[in-house]
């Protein structure tokens, strides 16, 4: 079975997308890469995957309904891993409007299309689908050096536009869970760094 990725040529997607494929234990199942390749995302994280028969790379935004329903009809995968986003905090700052609209409407547009495909799977591919959303820990806002770690039972305090939008798409997905029944999981990690 495919997986779906988006934000796949981005700096945690790619390390997520080569390390999939190298694993023997999963590596066997197929990715589909979905990028838009906006300034954060370069092709060249992927260059070791050129010629690999199990990943294609679809250059698009989560923002095309369009697209998204014809990949989800071509690949029909048993999972989306969700990465795309507008990521950088200093740069919301600048221009908050980007930001709203792939974190917030790519979302929702993703969800919709992910809504339409899981209603039409049976059985035990419906059974298996999940919508993996990767969020940010900086939903949970700011912590003092001292303070003890946040947990999901933190109350939402975003406090930049980025985490905003991010906190505003963790809303969408739950409520598409709660509303439509869509199997969905949300990861609210820290900063990441390395390989
Ligand atoms: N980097 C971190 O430390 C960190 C920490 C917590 C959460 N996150 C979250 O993890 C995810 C990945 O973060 P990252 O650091 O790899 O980000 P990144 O900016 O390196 O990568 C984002 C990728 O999304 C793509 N993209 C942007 N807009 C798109 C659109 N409209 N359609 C399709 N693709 C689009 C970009 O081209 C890029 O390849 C994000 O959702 C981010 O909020 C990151």
């Amino acid at each position: 079975m495919t997986l779906l990725i988006t934000g796949g040529a981005g700096f945690i997607g790619s390390n997520f997308v080569l390390d999939w494929l190298a694993d023997p234990a999963c590596g066997h199942e197929p990715i589909v890469t979905l990028d838009a390749l906006t300034y954060a995302g370069n092709r060249e994280n992927l260059a070791s995957l050129e010629g690999n028969p199990r990943h294609t790379f679809v250059q698009g935004d989560i923002c095309d309904r369009a697209l998204i329903d014809r990949l989800l009809a071509e690949h029909r995968p048993r999972a989306i891993v969700h990465f795309a986003a507008e990521s950088h905090v200093d740069r919301s700052i600048l221009g908050p409007g980007a930001f709203l609209k792939t974190n917030i409407d790519g979302t929702f547009t993703l969800l919709e299309a992910a809504r339409a495909y899981w209603s039409g799977l049976q059985g035990g591919e419906r059974e298996a689908f999940r919508f993996h959303h990767v969020s940010t820990d900086e939903v949970y806002g700011s912590l003092a050096p001292d303070a003890p770690a946040f947990t999901e039972r933190h109350p939402y305090e975003p406090n930049s536009p980025y985490s905003a939008s991010k906190a505003a798409s963790d809303h969408l997905v739950r409520a598409w869970h709660h509303t439509y029944g869509l199997p969905v999981l949300t990861t609210n990690c820290s900063n990441n760094y390395g390989p």
